[in-house]
């Protein structure tokens, strides 16, 4: 893992974004594994503004997100499909054809992940796959305690996840109880990965997945057996990282 350091959140999100739509400038049509989230908001608005002046197409480019909340429907202003298409989907020129996300609503989840396996093999994998890290280590929405091994499943979500999410709904006991989730093993498998982390609040976890070891306690751990992995943290995110830490990892 290479740790690109970066001033704030806005340095952040410039640098992703540059990486992003180059990749996508190199291979249109390339398959984006995307993320929703506080951390990734900054990069998706820089994407949208590079679309504006440099006109970089996404009409090849097909699109998987990590997850979404189980029971909330498309429309549902916190459902992750409703996020994509006014965070992003909707200032570029991605047909809306192209872009995947589990379904929340599916009669049948365990068919639903089958079929969301499908989906990505079928697409030939994901490129460039973007991810944030939750305060306990989460990726995607595998919590703590997951399997390496997991592919596509439904998971309850943690209660400190849930807390974390609240903010964006009106109460606690609106967020979703569970959520369905690419799997870990589904993560590994692209081909790129690029984490952005920021802020004090994830400065601890940062340390922990930098200086600890790789264990299912801390699901982003894994991360660290991955051969193309970019971190793209800032100063605060950085802070509790040890100096010998900083001199192997951080660029
Ligand atoms: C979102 C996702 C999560 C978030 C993580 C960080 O699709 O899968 O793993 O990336 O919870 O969330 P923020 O960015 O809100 O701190």
């Amino acid at each position: 893992m290479k740790v690109i350091e970066v001033k704030d959140y806005e340095e952040m999100s410039q640098k992703a974004a540059e990486i992003i739509s180059s990749y996508v400038r190199i291979k249109p049509h390339a398959v984006l594994g995307l993320a929703t989230g506080e951390t990734v908001l900054g990069t998706y608005a820089a994407l949208a503004e590079d679309y504006r002046n440099n006109q970089t197409s996404y009409r090849k480019v097909r699109t998987v997100n990590l997850d979404e909340y189980i029971g909330l429907n498309p429309e549902h202003p916190n459902s992750y499909h409703y996020y994509m298409k006014h965070h992003f989907f909707q200032f570029i020129d991605i047909p809306m054809s192209q872009t995947y996300l589990p379904n929340g609503l599916a009669a049948d989840y365990q068919e639903e992940c089958t079929r969301y396996e499908e989906v990505i093999e079928t697409l030939g994998g994901i490129d460039l796959q973007v991810l944030g890290i939750g305060r306990n280590g989460h990726i995607g929405f595998n919590e703590p305690g997951t399997s390496f091994d997991s592919t596509t499943h439904i998971v309850k979500l943690a209660e400190s996840t849930r807390k974390a999410n609240a903010r964006f709904f009106p109460s606690l006991e609106q967020v979703p109880t569970h959520a369905i989730t690419m799997g870990i093993a589904t993560i590994m498998k692209s081909r790129q990965i690029l984490l952005l982390v920021s802020g004090k609040k994830k400065a601890s976890i940062m340390s922990q997945l930098l200086e600890g070891n790789v264990t299912p306690s801390i699901p982003a751990s894994i991360l660290q057996t991955h051969p193309n992995v970019a971190i793209i943290a800032d100063e605060e995110a950085l802070s509790l990282v040890s100096k010998e830490q900083r001199k192997v990892h951080v660029q």
